[in-house]
């Protein structure tokens, strides 16, 4: 039971800072709610870092900070196929083996792009038995940690707005063959969302609008909830970061980690894959080397930061110039994340703006508001700016077919559609090797459609030990 002495109390005073901060709307409905709900609001209101807010908008009046565009390069990157893969991997399945990797899925995203009800991580993503993408990274899992005789921790971001319904999933699926107690999931914080004119926003009149805070509140998030800690007990040095919406993810790679751990380029802190872009409009970050004071550092920028006439610039051989394309694949070594999240207090990657479409209460007539023009400001901190903070930083070029098929949009361009494709062609590519006839189009792509479970194979050499066909016909459905 709420005190409601105690609550007109902290109502008074907390009124106070939030009428001086022009802010006062938001108890405009206080007087009409529940005790209780008066509490949850209150609460709510309580951790609002108003200075925060107010320094953040100033920045969106000021726009962000450009970039030098004199000071940056192209980054250099590891390409696809190079000498010395074996050892690397080698050094990777040893990383492996002596159970020093996690992997870390961030899921706290709202997917409002592909406009599906629930956690983006339940979406139906394989191409015959629609395994939600949760179940994928969790088979990979199970096939790793039977490869290499380990236990492979995994931690998974939610938010506060899906954590429940992400909880609920996983329980009702049995943890997908793993045991519960190496499945941490953990909530990330979240952002106040604003008005243009800098105003905080009521999504009920009983709750402030908020926003998850970016795949970049990652960091923050993993120590905050005592994942850190709990890796560090479990003697891990590694986390593989990846998203949840990539069902061709490879939820932990040992060349990837090999190169991480032991290329002389690397600083052993944060490493990142990358594939070439399809074309300069594609709306990608690309990976840059920036000139700095004291040497330079890797970044990635994003595609509305480059003038036409740089991100369209090619190589004589007629690539483009800027063709390092971000993928959300990264390496970070628990010791870097230490260092970085030492101090929260102190630490926090920098907040972007995104402008998006938030519902909400008119605080003059008290009706709900569903815009159908983006109203609001929406501030998320990106997991990538944390590569500045790297001595010296690797990236690694690796192809779509093979890593990249992600789930963004209901149609079109990164949607369920061209997913199916991209995973029936790798599939087919994989068969291929080992000796099987597959049907394809004029443009090379798979004419069948091909679902390999991570529990046969995680890569070619797992699919020679399997019961293979002869050949695939055209149109066929073939699930292994
Ligand atoms: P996206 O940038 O695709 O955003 O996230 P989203 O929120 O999922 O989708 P839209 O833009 O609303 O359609 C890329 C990855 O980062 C995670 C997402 O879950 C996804 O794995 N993410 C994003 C978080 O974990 N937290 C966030 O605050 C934002």
């Amino acid at each position: 039971m709420s005190d409601p002495a105690a609550t007109l109390e902290r109502s008074t005073d907390l009124r106070r800072r939030f009428e001086n901060a022009g802010q006062g709307h938001v108890f405009r409905f206080l007087a009409e709610l529940a005790p209780a709900r008066q509490a949850a609001l209150l609460e709510q209101l309580a951790s609002v870092d108003l200075d925060e807010v107010r320094r953040l908008h100033a920045q969106l009046a000021s726009k962000e900070a450009s970039v030098n565009l004199d000071a940056i390069e192209p980054a250099p990157y590891v390409p696809a196929h190079f000498a010395d893969a074996a050892k690397y991997r080698a050094i990777g399945e040893d990383l492996l083996r002596d159970g020093k990797v996690s992997a870390f899925v961030v899921a706290g995203g709202q997917g409002t792009r592909l406009g599906w009800r629930g956690p983006k991580g339940t979406y139906p993503s394989t191409v015959i038995t629609g395994k939600p993408l949760f179940r994928v990274f969790a088979e990979q899992l199970l096939a790793a940690n039977r490869k290499y005789g380990v236990t492979i921790p995994w931690y998974v971001m939610t938010s506060p707005l899906n954590d429940t319904d992400t909880r609920a999933f996983f329980r009702d699926n049995n943890w997908f063959g793993l045991e519960e107690r190496n499945v941490f999931l953990f909530p990330q914080g979240t952002m106040p969302s604003i008005t243009h004119d800098g105003k905080l926003l009521l999504e009920e009149k009983d709750t402030l609008a908020v926003n998850p805070d970016g795949h970049g509140g990652a960091l923050r998030a993993l120590k905050s909830s005592g994942a850190l800690e709990d890796m560090a007990a479990r003697g891990i040095t590694q986390l593989s970061y990846f998203q949840v919406d990539n069902p061709l993810v490879r939820v932990v790679d040992p060349l990837f980690l090999g190169l991480h751990a032991a290329h002389p380029d690397s600083s052993g802190e944060m490493s990142s894959k990358m594939v070439p872009k399809r074309d300069a409009g594609e709306k990608v970050g690309v990976f840059c080397r920036e000139r700095t004071a004291s040497g330079s550092r890797t970044r990635v920028l994003e595609y509305s930061d480059l003038p036409p006439a740089i991100s369209q610039a090619t190589d004589p051989d007629g690539r483009l110039r800027y063709r390092a394309g971000s993928i959300a694949i990264h390496i970070l070594t628990l010791a870097f994340i230490d260092r970085l999240t030492r101090d929260p207090d102190r630490f926090g990657l920098p907040f972007h703006r995104a402008i998006k479409k938030v519902p909400h209460i008119d605080p003059t007539t008290g009706q709900k508001v569903e815009p159908s023009q983006p109203n609001a400001v929406k501030f998320e901190a990106f997991i990538f700016d944390a590569l500045a903070e790297c001595r010296s930083s690797l990236v690694v070029e690796t192809t779509r077919v093979e890593e990249f098929a992600p789930i963004k949009n209901a149609t079109g361009d990164d949607s369920p559609a061209t997913s199916h494709q991209l995973q029936s062609d790798r599939a087919g590519n994989w068969l291929s090797a080992c000796g099987v006839s597959i049907p394809r189009r004029a443009d090379g792509t798979t004419n069948a459609k091909i679902e390999i479970s991570p529990l046969t194979a995680l890569d070619i050499d797992d699919l020679r030990r399997a019961q293979l066909p002869r050949s695939v016909d055209v149109g066929a459905e073939v699930l292994l």
